[in-house]
């Protein structure tokens, strides 16, 4: 079934100049890239886009992690792209994350975990509408 998730390359990738070696991963997958843009995230965005956190111990470091510089954020299409970049990405523990995913190869520690991607239809739909109007959005 063909779909779209939510992806963003994190605050730590884009200083670390991995925006287009990440990119490229989706591309040689055959996924589409519908939106793109960057963006830098205010605390009011930065506290919606992760309000299912709130309360964790590890919350503000992440809101703060979120907001110490610029983001990707992109809107990918393809068949079962949610689960499938998911895949791609790696488990969120990047001690964790196989070799060969991209927090696998580029990653070590949380918060600073290179990339994020929808767990889910229900939050790749609002995480889409969080960062794109309809009109941004380029349909295949
Ligand atoms: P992400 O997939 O964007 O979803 C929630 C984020 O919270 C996660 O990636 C990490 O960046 C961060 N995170 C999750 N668990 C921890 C943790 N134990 N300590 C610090 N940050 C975490």
């Amino acid at each position: 079934m063909k779909e779209r998730t939510f992806v963003a390359i994190k605050p730590d990738a884009v200083k670390r100049k991995l925006i287009g070696k990440i990119i490229e991963r989706f591309e040689n997958k055959g996924f589409e890239i519908v939106a793109m843009k960057m963006i830098k995230l205010n605390r009011e965005l930065a506290e919606k886009y992760y309000e299912e956190h709130k309360g964790k111990e590890f919350y503000e470091r992440l809101i703060n992690f979120m907001m110490s510089g610029r983001m990707i954020v992109m809107v990918i299409e393809g068949e079962n792209a949610i689960s499938v970049v998911r895949k791609m990405i790696g488990k969120t523990n990047p001690s964790e994350a196989e070799p060969g995913t991209i927090r696998g190869d580029f990653a070590l520690t949380t918060p600073d975990n290179v990339i994020h991607a929808s767990d889910s239809k229900e939050s790749a739909e609002r995480e889409i509408k969080l960062f794109f109007k309809d009109d941004e959005i380029f349909s295949e």
